[in-house]
């Protein structure tokens, strides 16, 4: 049986890293990479391991993937599942785990569904692909916290070994019988 990786992503940055997670779990099976929007007639029960990503925008998770999460829970408490978020304050090493990072402590606190694994993951903060309201919105943020204010730049905060380590370990994840 495959294994599903399932993203929402606004700006491309959880989808790489849902690629890149399905090309290492590729290395020892089957794997599908999906749109969590085009996920509606999916039948998960075909799929042996589920991880979902999710990136924030102004402080929220797309709404899709509270829905899914509490349509499938059953299913997915079922089987082994892993979730990880992307988001730029976990650019910040000290707010890149599911505990210290209060976007993905609130949803693990508030969905039914319990993944078996959990990761934060940080973005990519790419102003010149934003709009004006969003390039001002996000440089207002970042100089409040202290990050990159200059417009011009595009800057990528993912850690690949991160998340390679952490494709490897869903890998590992016992198949439930
Ligand atoms: C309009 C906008 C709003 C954002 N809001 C937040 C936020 O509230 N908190 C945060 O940590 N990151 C925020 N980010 C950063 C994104 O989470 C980050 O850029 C991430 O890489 C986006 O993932 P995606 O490309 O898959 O959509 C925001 C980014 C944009 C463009």
């Amino acid at each position: 049986m495959k294994a599903l990786v399932l993203y929402s992503s606004r700006d491309g940055q959880t989808h790489a890293i849902a690629s890149y997670i399905g090309n290492v779990l590729r290395e020892e099976g089957e794997c599908d990479v999906i749109d969590l929007q085009d996920a509606d007639k999916l039948d998960l029960a075909r799929y042996a391991k589920v991880m979902i990503g999710a990136s924030i925008r102004y402080g929220h998770f797309s709404p899709l993937l509270d829905k899914f999460a509490k349509r499938h829970a059953d299913l997915l408490n079922a089987m082994p599942s892993a979730f990880f978020s992307v988001n730029l304050t976990a650019r910040k090493p000290e707010k890149r785990t599911p505990q210290t990072n209060a976007y993905t402590r609130k949803f693990l606190l508030s969905t039914p569904w319990q993944p078996a694994m959990c990761n934060v993951f940080a973005g990519a903060l790419r102003y010149p692909r934003y709009g004006w309201l969003d390039k001002v919105m996000i440089q207002l943020i970042m100089r409040m916290t202290g990050g990159e204010t200059d417009t011009r730049k595009e800057v990528e905060y993912t850690d690949w070994n991160q998340v390679k380590q952490f494709a490897a370990d869903f890998g590992k994840l016992a198949v439930k019988k």
